[in-house]
């Protein structure tokens, strides 16, 4: 798929009217520092149109990133940061909760997970949680692959996968915003889902 166009028309805070887009939306979860915003900007080519850093917690409002005007990539604030207390947690999780279980033009939830780490307790939620909404396992982005060495590729992979407890057709991409592997397949993907 080529990337003709991008563009950022809706930014969400945790007091704001949630968009109607119309368009196809892919959503992109996962714990602060996965790779999300990385993610989205490997994935558009744009070296910093999603705001990055080292630091949990950078992504703080839901991001409609339009391509191709054609469909949406969905920029989450991460979950498992604490630093901003629990009565600011707790209105972020509402929010996107609220957006998960109301937004009509969701095609896909993806769950982004490090390849360096076993999933925690919220990773094995969100991925049951989807499961749940939308009766199919999510498609799961191995993000950081660069910082394994290959001969670590395929155990940590299999791991993640027995962890989860994923069926064998679960889809998992391994990824790296670093070399961009993964992303024609990943492309190629949401090519074929929206002439499904
Ligand atoms: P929140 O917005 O806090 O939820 O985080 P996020 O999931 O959007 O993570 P972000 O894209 O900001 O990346 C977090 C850190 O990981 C940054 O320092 C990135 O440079 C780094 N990072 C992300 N993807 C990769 C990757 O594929 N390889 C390497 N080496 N670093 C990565
Ligand atoms: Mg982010």
């Amino acid at each position: 798929m080529l990337i003709r166009s991008v563009d950022l028309p809706y930014v969400c805070g945790v007091k704001s009217v949630l968009p109607k887009t119309g368009k196809p939306e892919f959503v992109l979860a996962g714990r602060s520092n996965v790779g999300k915003s990385s993610f989205v900007n490997a994935l558009l080519q744009r070296k910093s149109f999603a705001r990055t850093s080292s630091t949990p917690g950078k992504t703080r409002t839901i991001n409609f990133y339009a391509v191709n005007d054609a469909f949406f990539l969905v920029d989450l604030p991460g979950y498992g940061y604490a630093k901003t207390g629990p009565v600011e947690q707790e209105k972020w999780d509402r929010l996107i909760r609220r957006y998960l279980s109301e937004g009509e033009d969701i095609e896909e939830v993806i769950l982004l997970l490090d390849s360096r780490r076993v999933p925690n307790e919220m990773d094995l939620q969100m991925f049951q949680w989807i499961l749940a909404a939308t009766g199919y396992e999510p498609i799961v982005i191995i993000t950081k692959m660069d910082k394994l060495k290959r001969s670590q590729h395929a155990k940590a992979i299999k791991e993640i996968r027995e962890k989860l407890g994923a069926s064998k057709d679960c889809m998992m991409i391994p990824f790296s915003a670093e070399t961009k592997s993964g992303r024609e397949e990943f492309l190629e993907l949401v090519d074929k889902i929206l002439r499904e």
